[in-house]
This record gives C-alpha cells, structure tokens and sequence, in this order.
C-alpha cells in the first residue's frame, strides 16, 4: 500500500483524541551557562513566568489533560513549581494578598502533571522514548520548552485538530533564513490541501536534522511542537544515534513519516526560541511589551533608550 493509500484510508475514520503532553525537560542547558549552572534552564523566568509555565499553560488551552514531563538531575524546582505550597498560599491569604494566592494556587491545579527521569543525555529522541509508560497506547502531544508561542490560538491545539481530523501524526513548522537551516530539524513536504487546513499543509517526504545549509531541502523549520502516534515509541526504539552522537526526535520521524506518513502543518503563530541567550532577550522584550499590565509603560521606556 502507498503512503497515500494509507492517509487516504485513515481521513474518515473517527480518530483518538489527544489527551497527553510530552515536555522534555532534561537537558543540561549549557547554551545557558552560567545561569543554569545551579537551575534549570525551564524555571528561567520570561517576564514573570518560568518558560516551562507558558508551554503547560499552552497545553492547557489545547485541551490536554496531562502533562508528562521528562526530568533529569537538578531539576526538582520543576516539580516544586506545579505542586501545592500551602505555607506560601496561606501567608499570602494571611496578608490580605488573595490575588496572589490564587495565582499561586492555579498552577498546582491547573493540570495533571507526572514525571519520569531520562538517567543519561542521550537525546530529545531518547527523552520521548523514556515517556512510552507513562503515554500508553494513545496520540500525544511534544511541546519543546525553550520554544514559546504565545498568542489564543495555540500550535499545539492547532496540530491537535489536524491529528484529530486525519488521524496521522502532524508537525509544526515556519519558514526560517536559509542560513539558520543548520540550526533546525528541516523538512522536504509536498502540498496537501486537505479542507479545512488548505495550504497550510503538507505531507512529509523526508525530514533530516540540522542540515548543513547547501543541503537543506528547504527552509521549512521544525518549531518545537509535535503531535504524534504511539507508533513513534517503535520508530524511537530502532533509530541509532545521529546529529551530534545523539539520538534525534528528527530520525524517529523520519521512519514515522515513511512507515504511516506524517504532516507538516505551517501553524499560525509567532515562536520565540528562548534556548539561547540572544532569543530569551528577544523573547523577555517581545512578551513585555504584550503584557496588558505593563506593556504600553515598557514600550515608552524603551523609546526612551538612546540606542
Ligand atoms: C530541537 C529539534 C529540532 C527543532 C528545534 C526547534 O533542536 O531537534 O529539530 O527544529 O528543536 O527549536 P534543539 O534546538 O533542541 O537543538
């Protein structure tokens, strides 16, 4: 049977919905020293919020219902952050600060949120891996935490739908300079206008990771957010080490889109990649100036700079 055969037979089937989040959290951030030296790198603070916040809070408005998240050493602040504090809630409901208390009280409720560790740094391929227990038999949802993207229509819901109305795994991607292919996962696709997705999709020829640029077979950029089948975890199992010695989320698509296709959905939406340190300046300036609270005060200040 064709790839096309197989999307083509899945399309009108009712499809599992997707319920489960993978967030890796394991690596050791060394693209931020020394910051992360003694915290990790998904507890740094974009404007007033832990970067992993904005991606569980993504998740919420996607629909899922719980959230996995894969740590390694040094990152119990992570599981700290979405539990109760209780001292902390009752000082603050003491003080007359019930706002605040409640902030700090929708955290720890506003999701399930599990854990499991990835022992070794072998890959964001190996850290999905790690996940297949706690995912089971059904669709799930990878949002990269260093990637944010803000705004009330979520990637991650967004790819849910695809998922959703064609039962085959969908990836986001945006457009990137031909010179920053080597810094992504790059992919080949074909249009595939299916209604109501129109141009915004395509079907998956071939993905290869961090590309050196004369052979990007596109500038179409893997951005961080994923939707995928169980079938991945088989996909993970067989992928041997890649880019970097490491074993690549990328590779495991790759046998993932030639086995049972795969999408590539151009999601509506701004990303901020916050993994380095000039995209988390970027990334603290561009959400201050959207903060209701102090965005307009922040946008004089910065007309103020003498640059
Ligand atoms: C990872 C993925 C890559 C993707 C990128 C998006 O790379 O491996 O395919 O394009 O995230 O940010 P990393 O940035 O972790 O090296």
């Amino acid at each position: 049977m064709t790839q096309d055969e197989r999307q083509s037979q899945a399309i009108p089937a009712r499809h599992q919905k997707v319920r489960k989040a993978v967030l890796p959290a394991a690596g050791l951030g060394t693209r931020f020293l020394p910051a992360t030296k003694a915290q990790p790198k998904e507890m740094l603070a974009v404007v007033d919020k832990p970067q992993i916040q904005y991606v569980a809070e993504e998740c919420v408005a996607s629909g899922i219902e719980h959230i996995i998240i894969v740590t390694g050493k040094g990152k119990n602040s992570i599981e700290d952050h979405f539990d109760s504090a209780p001292v902390l809630e009752q000082y603050l409901e003491q003080k007359g600060k019930h706002a605040l208390a409640e902030l700090v009280r929708r955290i720890s409720n506003m999701v399930q949120v599990s854990y499991t560790r990835q022992k070794e740094p072998l890959g964001l391929g190996h850290a999905v891996l790690v996940a297949k227990d706690l995912v089971g038999d059904e669709p799930f949802a990878v949002l990269l935490g260093d990637v944010l993207i803000p705004g009330k229509n979520p990637a991650t819901k967004q790819l849910i739908d695809v998922y959703e109305a064609t039962g085959t795994g969908a990836i986001a991607v945006e457009e990137v300079p031909r010179e920053k292919t080597h810094l992504y996962g790059i992919v080949d696709g074909e249009p595939a206008p299916i209604a109501p997705f129109g141009e915004r999709l395509l079907r998956i020829r071939d993905l290869v990771e961090k590309p050196a640029t004369e052979k990007a077979p596109s500038n179409l950029a893997i951005t961080g957010r994923y939707v995928l089948p169980p079938a991945i975890f088989d996909c993970l199992e067989r992928t041997k080490p890649g880019a970097g010695g490491e074993i690549q989320l990328t590779d495991g698509l790759r046998l993932l889109a030639k086995e049972q296709g795969l999408w590539a959905y151009i999601y509506e939406g701004i990303s901020y990649d916050a993994g380095d340190k000039l995209g988390f300046l970027k990334a603290t300036v561009e959400l201050a100036l959207l903060n209701e609270e102090f965005g307009p005060a922040f946008r004089d200040y910065l007309k103020t700079l003498k640059l």
